[in-house]
């Protein structure tokens, strides 16, 4: 499963980078102006920033919702770095926009995904990725893994090459149970990926190793 960071905070996407085991980053709108980056211009240069960052896809959202600004914009962003992936929310223009897209070769992710049948839709306009968000269905009692799966399901039924890119994950089980499922990405925040670092064994080890190694060499 690939790992993605969703975040547009540059020091954690170095971070995580440096980890080794980055494949690509998600932004979103809320998480750009969360770092305060606004302004068309100031948008787009965080953009080419992130690109110069990690060697992987990066998903830049448009904001338009009509087909017309969404295929603008789309190319726009598509041509900063062969790296970005245009974000389309999943809406009919959105819809038509990847279908658009996807004859361009243009690389798209549909976010905003809650249902199979959305997913079904975005694939079958030929989308690169689709996002859904396990942590926002949670949030409203519904089983975000469950979507997944039946997402998975639905997909391998007819080999849609459309990746699963699970989204809105919240906490290391999340991370675990999307990589059972077999979702092809996760795009987590760094607290979720340092997470999966721990375990108390492995500290407590690690410190029994190390205080033996000093008895013996001293
Ligand atoms: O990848 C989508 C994500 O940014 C939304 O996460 O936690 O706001 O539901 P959250």
């Amino acid at each position: 499963m690939k790992f993605f960071i969703d975040t547009a905070n540059l020091d954690e996407i170095k971070e995580a980078n440096d980890l080794g085991v980055l494949d690509g980053v998600t932004t979103n709108p809320s998480l750009m102006a969360k770092e305060g980056i606004t302004g068309e211009v100031n948008i787009i240069q965080h953009y080419i920033d992130i690109c110069q960052i990690v060697d992987g896809p990066i998903s830049a959202e448009v904001i338009a919702t009509d087909y017309e600004g969404i295929v603008r914009e789309g190319e726009h962003l598509a041509s900063l770095h062969k790296n970005i992936v245009v974000k389309v929310p999943m809406i009919a223009e959105g819809i038509k926009a990847i279908k658009y897209f996807s004859s361009k070769g243009i690389k798209t992710n549909c976010t905003l995904i809650f249902s199979a049948g959305q997913a079904l839709l975005a694939a079958k306009a030929g989308a690169t990725y689709i996002s859904p968000f396990l942590g926002r269905l949670d949030d409203i009692s519904t089983n975000g893994l469950d979507l997944i799966a039946q997402i998975r399901l639905i997909y391998d039924n007819y080999s849609f090459e459309t990746q699963i890119l699970a989204a809105s994950v919240r906490h290391p089980m999340h991370i675990i149970n999307c990589a059972e499922i077999g979702s092809d990405v996760a795009t987590v925040p760094l607290k979720a990926i340092k997470a999966l670092l721990n375990h108390p064994l492995t500290t407590s080890g690690l410190e029994t190793f190390l205080a033996d190694h000093a008895k013996g060499n001293s």
